[in-house]
């Protein structure tokens, strides 16, 4: 994408699950380098979907457009639907070792990425034995080693206690990379991002500045939020 076109951009974005239920209908969305967005709606608003589908993980009608040599990494929802890997060292090394770096650059790389999500010590645990919390701090921590330009996070603070929470934030508030994040968290939505789209039905109904549908509680009331 040339110039101000932005880092990822999905044009008339609509997709049906293969049992008939449309989750994405003409969905407009455009993100440029170093910006913060967040995705809200109501449970089944379509913002996992959407995130698959800017992942290009769904086989969507309309486009999805993004910057040359923009990579984009995605932190599902659901820990269990990313991790595969015997050890949680091996999961996070799997990225850099497959981009070609040599085991003791990956290892390094990988144990750098565990110590930053408060996981250092728990290389050798197989993924499944690991909290909740730990298992998505995991994927955080995956998803990095990949250093994006785009992070997807699919509602990254469920499952994770006060005090994870609040540390995520301060370390994604601390983030040069762009990102897109799902949450059903109005608070850090409001002091994480700039602007934020609403998702209901599988459509976006509102895009403003997120602390502008933070304050017009009626209109988030109508919106099921
Ligand atoms: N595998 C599937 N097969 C069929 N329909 C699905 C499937 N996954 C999701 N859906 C439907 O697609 C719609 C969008 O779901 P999606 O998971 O994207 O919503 P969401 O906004 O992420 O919700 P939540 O806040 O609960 O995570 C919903 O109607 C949901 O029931
Ligand atoms: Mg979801």
């Amino acid at each position: 994408m040339a110039g101000n076109a932005g880092l990822i951009a999905a044009e008339g974005l609509c997709y049906a699950f293969p049992n008939g239920v449309s989750a994405l209908d003409q969905v407009q969305l455009r993100v440029h380098a170093g910006e913060r967005v967040a995705l809200i709606g109501a449970n089944g608003a379509g913002k996992s979907t959407l995130l698959l589908a800017l992942a290009e993980l769904l086989p969507c009608r309309g486009k999805v457009r993004r910057a040359p040599g923009c990579r984009v990494s995605i932190v599902f929802q659901d820990p269990d639907d990313q991790l595969f890997m015997p050890s949680v060292l091996d999961e996070v090394a799997f990225a850099p070792l497959n981009a070609g770096l040599a085991r003791p650059e990956a290892r390094k790389q990988a144990m750098a990425a565990l110590e930053r999500f408060g996981l250092a010590g728990l290389e050798e645990r197989h993924p499944s034995a690991l909290s909740i919390g730990q298992r998505k701090r995991l994927c955080l921590a995956i998803a990095m080693a990949m250093t994006p330009d785009l992070l997807l996070l699919d509602e990254p603070f469920a499952g994770l206690d006060p005090a994870g929470s609040r540390e995520l934030a301060r370390w994604l508030g601390g983030l040069e990379v762009a990102f897109v994040l799902a949450t059903h968290n109005l608070e850090l939505a409001g002091s994480l991002t700039e602007r934020c789209v609403v998702l209901q039905g599988g459509r976006v109904v509102l895009e403003c500045p997120t602390a502008e549908a933070i304050a017009d509680a009626d209109r988030l009331r109508d919106m099921g939020l």
